[in-house]
């Protein structure tokens, strides 16, 4: 029998709650495809600050070590706003992880069921269909952890401060690759994204993917965005993209874009793969909804949990190889809130709603 070793990280407000629902549904799978379940639960974000002191506290980071996956909640919220930016559970939490764990590619699905096109402030008519795109972001590199990275103080008193923005060429072959996989899955198209008009980073960022794309993949549609355009393009027309593609502050901006057009937060997932394999030679990674914490709404049962029950699809799908259980996962989701009208709050538009356990417990069904 296989055995899942995985790290939960549940975080803040929410976080516990929709950790709770996709547990339950990774527990349900796990009796009917016959593995089990080993994880371990560990502090982070505020809940690491409370009880250890940081955000990201060394025994979580042990916990992490020693799993094949972390399935991540979401953390952060009012209670710790007023700490410097270093010390916010989010930032705090996230970047070391990201490093500690080289977890350099950030794989976002924009999916909006056509049944949810009233969640987008699109309008219906730009996307009759829905939205189905990804948004592939590198996320150890550029300007998030290029040295150096500093404020100093001028000889005339005055305070100066700089972020450096550096990548050599085998990261974004790396990154370029993942890329890549994931439109072979898909539509077989990437759009690259660069500034490449104004920075020396982006003039190798362009160069180096053109090449391997000739090279590795010649069958891929690959096309290139200056990064103010891609912003225009995406929310005029969303849908002329199959794999949108870029480095790590760009990613940044774009994927926040992109999860705003496709509607509900609440239904969105992410993963981010590691350079180094786990014990079953698989990527290592880390799962987590786009969504956050909700302050306003937690401890009421009105979270939707769909975002975690699909990230820990994607931690089935990428970390554990279970591609078939992962997309059972998914069509069980997809059925639930479209064939089925199964909505929580905030896919709702005046229909009835139900609560964070009842929308698991649907999908339970479904599955
Ligand atoms: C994200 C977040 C993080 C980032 C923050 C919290 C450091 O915005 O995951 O997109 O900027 O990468
Ligand atoms: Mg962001």
């Amino acid at each position: 029998m296989q055995t899942l070793k995985f790290a939960v990280l549940p975080g803040d407000y929410i976080g516990p709650e929709v950790m709770t629902e996709a547990l339950r549904v990774l527990e349900h799978v796990a009796r009917q495809e016959g593995f089990s379940l080993d994880y371990t639960v560990a502090d982070v974000g505020g809940a690491g600050i409370d009880n250890h002191g940081k955000a990201l506290p060394e025994s979580t980071v042990a916990v992490c070590r020693g799993a094949d996956a972390i399935l991540f909640g979401s953390v952060g919220g009012p209670k710790w706003e007023k700490l410097p930016p270093n010390e916010q559970p989010e930032r705090a939490a996230l970047l070391p992880l990201r490093k500690a764990f080289n977890l350099f590619a950030n794989i976002r699905p924009g999916l909006l069921y056509k049944d949810l096109v009233d969640a987008s402030p699109l309008k219906p008519s730009r996307i009759p269909e829905g939205i189905d795109i990804v948004c592939i972001r590198e996320l150890t590199g550029g300007i998030y952890f290029g040295q150096p990275k500093a404020t100093e103080t001028l000889p005339n008193g005055e305070r100066q401060a700089r972020d450096t923005m550096i990548y050599k060429t085998s990261e974004i072959e790396r990154i370029a690759e993942v890329a890549a996989r994931t439109a072979l899955g898909r539509g077989r198209k990437v759009c690259s994204v660069d500034k490449a008009n104004v920075l020396e980073t982006s003039v190798l960022w362009r160069r180096t993917v053109s090449e391997y794309f000739a090279r590795k993949h010649p069958g891929i549609a690959l096309t290139h965005l200056y990064v103010d355009n891609a912003a225009m393009q995406l929310a005029r027309d969303p849908n002329q993209f199959d794999v949108l593609f870029t480095e790590n502050m760009f990613g940044d901006i774009l994927s926040d874009e992109m999860a705003v057009i496709c509607g509900s937060l609440g239904m969105l997932s992410s993963a981010s793969l590691g350079a180094g394999k786990n014990s079953l030679g698989l990527p290592f990674g880390l799962y987590e909804p786009a969504g956050g914490t909700a302050p306003d709404i937690a401890g009421r049962n009105l979270a939707n949990p769909c975002a975690q029950i699909l990230s820990a699809a994607l931690m089935l799908r990428y970390s554990f190889g279970l591609e078939q259980v992962a997309a059972r996962i998914e069509a069980a989701v997809r059925k639930t809130v479209t064939v089925d009208g199964v909505r929580t709050g905030d896919i709702a538009f005046g229909r009835g709603s139900v609560g964070t356990d009842a929308m698991a417990t649907a999908i339970i069904g479904n599955l």
